[in-house]
């Protein structure tokens, strides 16, 4: 099972980027355990951060063939990019939408996602335990399909 972890604008800078909503964990870390947790289930994660609409649509395009499921914390493009919407439906891949913190108890400019009413689900809100939490559901998501 191949999988892709996608990683938007901004979260390059976990660890030092408001560390009171999104955590003290750097990307690496967070990066490097969730490779662990997918070995451990049989799976390969790959991941890739962009501060690039267009380098996260390019990335998307290439996961077509070759990856079976993706999880997604768009940043804020998640509240902006009917791009990157199109691109995850034009691969016809399944996602989980995951967030550090919880976007409906925030700005209300947070409450709309362009992704989320296609997603398998959306995980919010659990800091760096929301990519856990989001990989264990795209797993058992894969698994039941097969
Ligand atoms: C975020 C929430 C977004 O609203 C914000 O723009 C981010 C991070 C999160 O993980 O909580 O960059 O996706």
């Amino acid at each position: 099972m191949h999988l892709l972890l996608l990683n938007g604008p901004n979260l390059n800078l976990l660890g030092k980027r408001e560390p009171g909503i999104y955590g003290q964990a750097s990307l690496a870390t967070i990066e490097e355990q969730l490779r662990g947790e997918a070995k451990t289930e049989g799976a390969v994660l790959d991941c890739f951060q962009s501060n690039f609409e267009g380098a996260l649509i390019e990335r998307v395009h290439q996961a077509m063939g070759s990856t079976q499921g993706i999880l997604i914390n768009a940043g804020a493009y998640t509240h902006t990019s009917i791009a990157l919407r199109d691109a995850l439906l034009g691969v016809s891949i399944p996602y989980v939408e995951l967030h550090l913190s919880n976007t409906h108890a925030r700005e209300s400019f947070r409450h709309r996602s362009y992704f989320a009413d296609q997603a398998i689900g959306v995980v919010s809100g659990f800091g760096a335990m929301s990519y856990s939490l989001a990989l264990k559901g795209l797993i058992s998501y894969l698994r039941a399909e097969a």
